[in-house]
Protein backbone atom coordinates (compact mmCIF):
# COMPACT_ATOMS: atom_id res chain seq x y z
CA UNK A 1 0.00 0.00 0.00
CA UNK A 2 1.54 3.33 -1.40
CA UNK A 3 0.64 6.56 0.87
CA UNK A 4 1.04 10.35 0.20
CA UNK A 5 2.07 11.92 3.51
CA UNK A 6 1.32 15.19 4.29
CA UNK A 7 2.36 17.16 7.60
CA UNK A 8 2.40 20.72 7.95
CA UNK A 9 1.74 20.86 11.98
CA UNK A 10 4.08 23.19 13.07
CA UNK A 11 7.16 25.04 11.35
CA UNK A 12 7.82 22.35 8.40
CA UNK A 13 6.29 21.72 5.22
CA UNK A 14 6.75 18.21 4.45
CA UNK A 15 5.55 15.27 2.45
CA UNK A 16 6.95 12.05 1.91
CA UNK A 17 5.39 8.67 -0.06
CA UNK A 18 5.45 5.21 2.29
CA UNK A 19 5.05 1.96 1.40
CA UNK A 20 3.78 -0.51 3.80
CA UNK A 21 4.29 1.76 6.55
CA UNK A 22 7.89 0.52 6.75
CA UNK A 23 9.71 1.70 3.44
CA UNK A 24 10.29 4.87 2.57
CA UNK A 25 9.98 5.70 -0.84
CA UNK A 26 10.75 9.44 -0.72
CA UNK A 27 11.02 11.92 1.94
CA UNK A 28 10.54 15.88 1.66
CA UNK A 29 11.31 18.60 4.00
CA UNK A 30 10.62 22.32 3.86
CA UNK A 31 11.37 23.95 6.28
CA UNK A 32 10.42 27.46 7.89
CA UNK A 33 13.10 28.28 10.58
CA UNK A 34 14.73 30.83 8.97
CA UNK A 35 11.49 32.69 8.76
CA UNK A 36 10.84 32.12 12.41
CA UNK A 37 14.26 32.74 13.91
CA UNK A 38 14.30 36.18 13.58
CA UNK A 39 11.45 36.63 15.95
CA UNK A 40 13.07 33.60 18.21
CA UNK A 41 9.90 31.00 18.17
CA UNK A 42 7.37 29.83 15.40
CA UNK A 43 4.89 32.83 14.38
CA UNK A 44 1.82 30.93 13.74
CA UNK A 45 0.69 33.28 10.84
CA UNK A 46 3.54 33.45 8.76
CA UNK A 47 3.84 29.69 9.47
CA UNK A 48 0.55 29.28 7.30
CA UNK A 49 1.13 31.36 5.46
CA UNK A 50 4.52 29.65 4.32
CA UNK A 51 2.85 25.95 3.97
CA UNK A 52 0.31 27.77 1.76
CA UNK A 53 3.04 28.75 -0.41
CA UNK A 54 5.16 25.41 -0.24
CA UNK A 55 2.87 22.52 0.04
CA UNK A 56 2.07 22.23 -3.83
CA UNK A 57 5.85 21.74 -4.84
CA UNK A 58 6.85 20.07 -1.76
CA UNK A 59 3.80 17.12 -2.66
CA UNK A 60 4.84 17.64 -6.54
CA UNK A 61 8.64 16.68 -5.41
CA UNK A 62 7.62 13.91 -3.06
CA UNK A 63 5.55 12.46 -6.01
CA UNK A 64 8.48 12.88 -8.43
CA UNK A 65 11.55 11.50 -5.97
CA UNK A 66 9.63 8.01 -5.37
CA UNK A 67 8.89 8.73 -9.57
CA UNK A 68 5.12 8.23 -9.26
CA UNK A 69 2.11 9.55 -10.22
CA UNK A 70 -1.35 10.49 -7.92
CA UNK A 71 -2.74 7.32 -10.10
CA UNK A 72 0.00 5.10 -8.34
CA UNK A 73 -0.87 5.84 -4.79
CA UNK A 74 -3.43 3.67 -2.88
CA UNK A 75 -4.09 6.39 -0.18
CA UNK A 76 -3.16 10.25 1.38
CA UNK A 77 -2.69 10.63 4.49
CA UNK A 78 -2.47 13.97 6.87
CA UNK A 79 -1.28 14.96 10.24
CA UNK A 80 -5.03 16.82 11.65
CA UNK A 81 -3.62 16.90 15.25
CA UNK A 82 -1.99 18.21 17.21
CA UNK A 83 -0.53 21.79 16.45
CA UNK A 84 -1.29 25.11 15.21
CA UNK A 85 -4.69 24.71 14.03
CA UNK A 86 -3.77 27.28 11.01
CA UNK A 87 -0.95 25.12 9.79
CA UNK A 88 -2.28 21.84 10.16
CA UNK A 89 -5.48 23.19 8.21
CA UNK A 90 -3.40 23.98 5.41
CA UNK A 91 -2.27 20.37 4.93
CA UNK A 92 -5.64 18.85 5.75
CA UNK A 93 -7.41 21.35 2.83
CA UNK A 94 -4.95 20.17 0.63
CA UNK A 95 -4.91 16.01 1.62
CA UNK A 96 -9.23 16.69 1.37
CA UNK A 97 -8.19 17.84 -1.95
CA UNK A 98 -6.05 15.34 -3.37
CA UNK A 99 -8.32 12.51 -1.92
CA UNK A 100 -11.26 13.96 -3.42
CA UNK A 101 -9.78 14.68 -6.63
CA UNK A 102 -8.46 11.20 -7.46
CA UNK A 103 -11.23 9.06 -5.52
CA UNK A 104 -8.61 7.95 -2.97
CA UNK A 105 -9.05 7.07 0.66
CA UNK A 106 -7.79 9.14 3.59
CA UNK A 107 -6.29 9.09 6.67
CA UNK A 108 -5.83 11.14 9.95
CA UNK A 109 -2.83 11.05 11.81
CA UNK A 110 -1.92 12.06 15.08
CA UNK A 111 1.49 13.83 15.06
CA UNK A 112 2.71 11.95 18.06
CA UNK A 113 1.93 8.90 17.23
CA UNK A 114 4.32 9.88 13.82
CA UNK A 115 7.33 11.17 15.91
CA UNK A 116 6.94 7.17 17.40
CA UNK A 117 6.00 5.56 13.68
CA UNK A 118 9.51 7.06 12.84
CA UNK A 119 10.67 4.14 14.50
CA UNK A 120 9.18 1.28 12.11
CA UNK A 121 11.24 3.11 9.25
CA UNK A 122 14.07 3.16 11.59
CA UNK A 123 14.17 -0.70 11.78
CA UNK A 124 11.36 -2.48 9.89
CA UNK A 125 11.08 -5.53 11.86
CA UNK A 126 10.23 -3.45 15.05
CA UNK A 127 6.93 -4.69 16.66
CA UNK A 128 5.05 -3.43 19.35
CA UNK A 129 4.24 -3.97 22.20
CA UNK A 130 7.23 -1.42 23.10
CA UNK A 131 8.02 2.17 25.39
CA UNK A 132 8.51 5.38 23.90
CA UNK A 133 10.16 8.40 24.82
CA UNK A 134 9.24 11.66 22.92
CA UNK A 135 10.85 14.99 23.41
CA UNK A 136 9.84 17.53 20.83
CA UNK A 137 9.30 21.21 20.46
CA UNK A 138 5.78 21.11 21.39
CA UNK A 139 5.16 17.85 23.68
CA UNK A 140 7.41 15.64 26.14
CA UNK A 141 5.80 12.37 26.69
CA UNK A 142 6.56 8.34 27.97
CA UNK A 143 3.79 5.77 26.73
CA UNK A 144 3.41 2.24 26.13
CA UNK A 145 2.69 1.02 22.78
CA UNK A 146 0.57 -1.83 23.39
CA UNK A 147 0.10 -2.01 19.94
CA UNK A 148 0.15 -0.11 16.69
CA UNK A 149 -3.07 2.43 17.27
CA UNK A 150 -2.94 1.25 21.06
CA UNK A 151 -1.19 3.69 23.60
CA UNK A 152 -1.43 4.06 26.93
CA UNK A 153 0.23 7.51 28.48
CA UNK A 154 2.71 6.92 31.15
CA UNK A 155 4.08 10.38 31.56
CA UNK A 156 3.64 13.75 30.73
CA UNK A 157 4.91 17.46 31.41
CA UNK A 158 2.69 19.14 33.48
CA UNK A 159 4.03 22.40 31.85
CA UNK A 160 6.56 23.23 29.05
CA UNK A 161 7.83 20.86 26.61
CA UNK A 162 11.81 19.74 26.64
CA UNK A 163 12.28 21.48 23.37
CA UNK A 164 10.90 24.87 24.75
CA UNK A 165 13.77 24.69 27.71
CA UNK A 166 16.19 23.80 24.90
CA UNK A 167 15.12 26.95 22.94
CA UNK A 168 14.94 29.47 25.67
CA UNK A 169 18.37 28.30 27.72
CA UNK A 170 20.01 28.91 24.57
CA UNK A 171 18.02 32.32 24.10
CA UNK A 172 19.80 32.69 27.30
CA UNK A 173 23.16 32.00 25.70
CA UNK A 174 22.16 34.58 22.70
CA UNK A 175 22.32 31.34 20.44
CA UNK A 176 19.83 31.92 17.33
CA UNK A 177 16.65 29.58 17.41
CA UNK A 178 15.88 26.62 17.15
CA UNK A 179 19.84 26.10 19.65
CA UNK A 180 19.37 22.80 20.64
CA UNK A 181 22.43 21.58 18.73
CA UNK A 182 24.67 24.45 19.88
CA UNK A 183 23.84 24.09 23.37
CA UNK A 184 24.61 20.76 23.51
CA UNK A 185 28.56 22.18 21.74
CA UNK A 186 28.79 24.24 24.48
CA UNK A 187 27.81 21.56 27.07
CA UNK A 188 30.41 19.29 25.68
CA UNK A 189 33.12 21.84 25.77
CA UNK A 190 33.04 22.28 29.44
CA UNK A 191 35.72 20.45 31.07
CA UNK A 192 34.87 21.88 35.02
CA UNK A 193 34.12 19.74 37.85
CA UNK A 194 31.16 21.75 39.27
CA UNK A 195 27.80 22.53 37.63
CA UNK A 196 25.39 25.01 38.88
CA UNK A 197 22.71 24.08 40.75
CA UNK A 198 19.59 23.81 38.77
CA UNK A 199 16.14 22.26 39.48
CA UNK A 200 15.47 18.40 37.72
CA UNK A 201 12.75 18.26 35.68
CA UNK A 202 11.93 15.01 37.36
CA UNK A 203 9.06 15.75 39.37
CA UNK A 204 8.72 14.74 43.38
CA UNK A 205 5.17 14.12 43.95
CA UNK A 206 4.60 11.71 40.71
CA UNK A 207 7.39 9.19 39.08
CA UNK A 208 6.57 9.45 35.52
CA UNK A 209 5.61 13.54 35.21
CA UNK A 210 7.83 15.89 33.75
CA UNK A 211 7.98 19.86 34.34
CA UNK A 212 10.63 22.54 32.63
CA UNK A 213 8.99 25.22 33.62
CA UNK A 214 10.91 25.63 37.05
CA UNK A 215 14.31 25.19 35.15
CA UNK A 216 14.02 27.38 32.47
CA UNK A 217 12.78 30.27 34.63
CA UNK A 218 15.35 28.99 36.88
CA UNK A 219 18.20 29.50 34.12
CA UNK A 220 16.85 33.23 33.33
CA UNK A 221 17.12 34.27 36.81
CA UNK A 222 20.49 33.05 37.19
CA UNK A 223 21.43 34.89 34.62
CA UNK A 224 19.57 37.80 35.84
CA UNK A 225 21.10 37.37 39.48
CA UNK A 226 25.53 36.86 37.78
CA UNK A 227 24.57 39.84 35.60
CA UNK A 228 23.19 41.88 39.27
CA UNK A 229 26.20 40.86 40.76
CA UNK A 230 29.02 41.82 37.81
CA UNK A 231 29.66 38.15 38.02
CA UNK A 232 30.50 36.44 34.47
CA UNK A 233 27.85 33.90 33.33
CA UNK A 234 30.21 31.00 32.54
CA UNK A 235 28.40 29.94 28.97
CA UNK A 236 29.55 26.55 28.77
CA UNK A 237 29.38 25.70 32.40
CA UNK A 238 25.87 26.76 32.02
CA UNK A 239 24.89 24.48 28.87
CA UNK A 240 26.65 21.86 30.96
CA UNK A 241 24.73 22.46 34.11
CA UNK A 242 21.34 22.38 32.06
CA UNK A 243 22.24 19.12 29.35
CA UNK A 244 23.45 17.54 33.14
CA UNK A 245 19.76 17.71 35.32
CA UNK A 246 18.20 17.36 32.05
CA UNK A 247 19.76 14.01 31.09
CA UNK A 248 19.11 13.01 34.59
CA UNK A 249 15.78 13.85 35.05
CA UNK A 250 14.80 11.79 31.72
CA UNK A 251 16.87 8.36 33.12
CA UNK A 252 15.34 9.02 36.50
CA UNK A 253 11.44 8.75 34.50
CA UNK A 254 12.83 6.09 32.44
CA UNK A 255 14.36 3.78 35.28
CA UNK A 256 10.58 4.50 36.86
CA UNK A 257 9.26 3.31 34.34
CA UNK A 258 11.59 0.24 33.99
CA UNK A 259 11.07 -0.36 37.82
CA UNK A 260 7.38 -0.96 37.03
CA UNK A 261 6.88 -2.38 33.86
CA UNK A 262 10.21 -3.81 32.81
CA UNK A 263 10.81 -1.89 29.29
CA UNK A 264 12.38 -4.53 26.94
CA UNK A 265 12.77 -1.60 24.03
CA UNK A 266 13.15 1.82 24.44
CA UNK A 267 12.40 4.05 21.74
CA UNK A 268 13.63 7.45 21.44
CA UNK A 269 12.00 10.06 19.52
CA UNK A 270 10.63 13.59 18.38
CA UNK A 271 13.11 16.97 17.39
CA UNK A 272 14.83 17.37 20.56
CA UNK A 273 15.81 13.37 20.34
CA UNK A 274 18.41 14.44 18.29
CA UNK A 275 20.37 15.53 21.14
CA UNK A 276 23.93 13.80 21.35
CA UNK A 277 23.79 14.18 25.15
CA UNK A 278 20.61 12.56 25.87
CA UNK A 279 21.11 10.01 23.50
CA UNK A 280 24.31 8.89 25.02
CA UNK A 281 23.00 9.14 29.00
CA UNK A 282 19.44 6.83 27.60
CA UNK A 283 22.02 4.71 25.82
CA UNK A 284 24.51 4.23 28.91
CA UNK A 285 21.34 3.69 31.19
CA UNK A 286 19.87 0.75 28.95
CA UNK A 287 23.09 -0.57 27.95
CA UNK A 288 23.38 -1.13 32.05
CA UNK A 289 19.92 -2.54 32.23
CA UNK A 290 19.47 -4.65 29.49
CA UNK A 291 16.88 -2.74 27.36
CA UNK A 292 17.07 -2.40 23.57
CA UNK A 293 17.36 1.39 23.03
CA UNK A 294 16.33 2.52 19.44
CA UNK A 295 17.46 6.12 18.93
CA UNK A 296 15.30 7.19 15.80
CA UNK A 297 17.99 8.71 13.41
CA UNK A 298 18.57 11.91 13.65
CA UNK A 299 17.34 12.74 9.85
CA UNK A 300 13.76 11.40 11.42
CA UNK A 301 13.76 13.26 14.52
CA UNK A 302 12.25 16.58 13.25
CA UNK A 303 8.93 16.83 12.24
CA UNK A 304 8.69 14.70 8.31
CA UNK A 305 6.02 13.11 6.74
CA UNK A 306 7.66 10.00 6.43
CA UNK A 307 7.03 8.69 9.85
CA UNK A 308 3.07 10.50 9.23
CA UNK A 309 3.00 8.33 5.79
CA UNK A 310 4.16 5.29 8.33
CA UNK A 311 1.52 5.15 11.45
CA UNK A 312 -0.71 6.05 8.33
CA UNK A 313 -0.39 2.15 6.83
CA UNK A 314 -1.21 0.93 10.32
CA UNK A 315 -3.95 3.55 10.81
CA UNK A 316 -5.67 1.88 7.60
CA UNK A 317 -5.19 -1.77 8.67
CA UNK A 318 -7.65 -1.13 11.40
CA UNK A 319 -9.93 2.04 11.24
CA UNK A 320 -11.95 3.77 8.05
CA UNK A 321 -10.92 6.58 5.83
CA UNK A 322 -11.99 10.00 7.25
CA UNK A 323 -14.83 11.63 5.88
CA UNK A 324 -14.20 14.77 4.03
CA UNK A 325 -15.92 16.81 6.71
CA UNK A 326 -12.02 16.32 8.52
CA UNK A 327 -11.04 18.81 10.30
CA UNK A 328 -7.71 20.24 12.16
CA UNK A 329 -7.44 19.99 16.22
CA UNK A 330 -4.66 22.18 17.90
CA UNK A 331 -4.80 19.81 20.84
CA UNK A 332 -4.65 15.84 21.30
CA UNK A 333 -2.44 13.34 23.46
CA UNK A 334 -1.10 10.15 21.81
CA UNK A 335 -3.95 8.00 22.88
CA UNK A 336 -6.74 10.24 21.22
O1 LIG B 1 9.64 17.45 16.77
P1 LIG B 1 10.02 18.82 16.35
O2 LIG B 1 10.78 18.98 15.04
O3 LIG B 1 8.78 19.76 16.26
C1 LIG B 1 7.68 19.63 17.13
O4 LIG B 1 6.84 18.72 16.91
O5 LIG B 1 7.68 20.41 18.10
O6 LIG B 1 10.91 19.45 17.55
C2 LIG B 1 11.46 20.74 17.49
C3 LIG B 1 12.29 20.99 18.74
C4 LIG B 1 12.79 22.42 18.89
O7 LIG B 1 12.49 22.87 20.20
C5 LIG B 1 14.31 22.28 18.68
O8 LIG B 1 15.06 23.24 19.39
C6 LIG B 1 14.55 20.91 19.25
O9 LIG B 1 13.46 20.14 18.77
N1 LIG B 1 15.84 20.33 18.82
C7 LIG B 1 16.83 19.99 19.68
C8 LIG B 1 17.91 19.50 18.87
N2 LIG B 1 17.52 19.57 17.57
C9 LIG B 1 16.26 20.08 17.56
N3 LIG B 1 16.91 20.05 21.01
C10 LIG B 1 18.04 19.61 21.60
N4 LIG B 1 19.11 19.15 20.92
C11 LIG B 1 19.09 19.08 19.56
N5 LIG B 1 20.16 18.61 18.91
ZN1 LIG C 1 6.91 17.06 16.09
Amino acid sequence: MKILAIESSCDETAAAVVEDGRKTLSNVVRTQIPLHAVYGGVVPEIASRAHTEAITAVCEKALSDADLTMEDLDAVAVTNRPGLVGALLVGVSFAKSLAYRYHLPLYDVNHLRGHIAAAYLQDPALKPPFHALILSGGHTFLARVNDYTDFTLLGTTRDDAAGEAFDKVARVLSIPYPGGRELQELADAFHGDEFYALPSPALKDNPFDFSFSGLKTAVVNLAHNLAQKGEKLEREKLAASFAHVVQEGLVDRVGNVHAEEAIETLVFAGGVAANSGLRRALGDFCEQNGIRFLPVDVSLCGDNAAMIGAQAYFEAQKGAPAPLSLNAIPRAEVDE
